[in-house]
């Protein structure tokens, strides 16, 4: 079945089996081969900004407790106690000096450390405490956003690779963005793999899965009339790639059409635009991204056009954690450029809420529809049948772009889907390129 999917895609022809959206097996090779060996977003330092401060946060299913120490350093520790197993660390934030286990009383500090073992003179003579520490996974930092990596190949810098370029843009040129809320979340029952494929940038669902939330004006003219026009204020860019020669990511962005006003994904930003691509900055209404296998993001002024400036931009970044081939957990942090006021930091939270929160108008559509998919991909139907990603296969890449990624100057094709699932095929059958 992988196989056959690897071949369509040498051959052009994008089929994807159904089966390996809901498949306990496959469930089971993205932890070991995807997740375990993939940068993965953990959080926001300012999150965790005073020593002993602590979040709990995920990694597929495996919890992590994300700690700075005593030393103010960042490290990420498996939540499992190292006698027998009991999660240790039971609130999701907090700040402490120390850990102890809540099953025989086990203690470690903020480092990691074993440091107390109740009756270790009498019953633990040998027990080496320097080996029986907590399990701590690799910690990198890109900005002021923190990832974390069981076993990584290459560096956080390498992996995200060509993504970068564009990351900047949102994460640097805006002069750094923060996190307004803690991640609000919500476990539902479709598969990761369709929520990061979607944010790769599906151009295609909006107005038809969205078709209400742009009826009533939430979404703005421009989305609808590129709809019927492909191309006019818009481009993808897809096949961005690692500094392995593996794809990482793709790209959506919109653009305020003609004389660009200063809205910057509808903020306003105090920025010295000093970088060639503050001038791309500057016309951006609207960006969705993802980079594998499970970070996303969307930003999109209320209106394209900048007539609505009583509105704030919906502003998220996301992870879909994969619980099960039929059940993700979606932890999403509202982002506000840093110099942002509360006041307007609350507004991008309300209407960010209103649309990706749990109960969010857009949530609601995508998520029915992708718990659908979860479901007909359950059954013996779905082994027998493939699914596809054939649109625009052809389509030529835009002339004179500077910027890395192969670009076209519409997102009405797959491009962007199949760069996602090209990275995926490879890493499940330990493909090199
Ligand atoms: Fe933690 Fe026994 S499982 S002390
Ligand atoms: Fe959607």
């Amino acid at each position: 079945m992988l196989r056959k999917m690897r071949d369509s895609f040498s051959n052009q022809q994008y089929e994807i089996p159904l089966k390996v959206i809901n498949d306990y097996q496959i469930y089971e090779l993205e932890l070991e081969k995807i997740f375990s060996r993939s940068w993965i977003f953990l959080g926001f330092e300012e999150e965790i900004p005073n020593e002993g401060d602590y979040m709990v946060r995920y990694i597929g299913p495996d919890p992590f407790i994300v700690i700075r120490g005593d030393d103010n350093k960042i490290r990420a520790f498996f939540n499992s106690c190292r006698h027998r197993g009991s999660m240790i660390c039971t609130s999701e934030y907090g700040n402490a000096r120390k850990f102890t286990c809540p099953y025989h009383g086990w203690s470690y500090d903020n480092k990691g450390k074993l440091i107390g073992v109740p009756l270790r003179d009498r019953i633990y003579k040998n027990l080496d405490m320097e080996k029986w520490g907590l399990i701590e996974i690799n910690v990198e930092k890109y900005e002021n956003l923190i990832f974390g990596s069981e076993s990584p190949r290459i560096g956080l810098s390498e992996y995200l690779g060509e993504a970068k370029y564009y990351l900047d843009i949102i994460f640097k040129l805006t002069g750094g963005m923060r996190p307004v809320n803690t991640p609000f979340k919500f476990t539902t029952d479709f598969n990761w793999k369709i929520g990061a494929e979607n944010f790769s940038e599906d151009r295609l669902h909006t107005v038809v899965t969205h078709k209400t939330v742009a009826d009533f004006g939430f979404a703005s003219p421009v989305s609808r009339f590129g709809y019927i026009t492909p191309g006019t204020n818009e481009v993808s860019i897809a096949d961005l790639k690692d500094t392995e020669g593996k794809v990482i990511g793709a790209f959506g962005f919109r653009f305020t059409p003609g004389e660009h006003i200063p809205g910057y994904f509808g903020f306003r930003i105090n920025s010295t635009f000093n970088d060639p691509r503050g001038n791309l900055l500057k016309k951006i209404s609207h960006t969705v991204f993802t980079i594998f296998p499970n970070l996303s993001g969307f930003i999109a002024a209320d209106s394209s056009d900048g007539s609505r400036k009583d509105r704030a931009p919906v502003s998220l970044l996301r992870v879909w954690q994969p619980l099960g081939p039929d059940k993700t957990l979606i932890q999403t942090w509202v982002i506000t450029p840093k110099d942002t006021s509360d006041e307007i930091a609350k507004r991008v939270y309300e209407i960010t809420i209103s649309h990706f929160g749990p109960g969010g108008a857009a949530e609601q559509d995508d998520t029915s529809i992708w718990r659908g998919i979860t479901q007909v991909a359950r059954g013996y139907f779905a082994k027998m049948n493939t699914t596809n990603l054939k649109a625009e296969p052809d389509l030529p890449p835009l002339e004179g772009w500077e910027g890395p990624g192969i670009v076209r100057p519409t997102q009405f094709h797959e491009e962007c889907q199949r760069t996602f699932w090209r990275r995926w095929i490879m890493e499940i059958l330990g493909d090199k390129k």
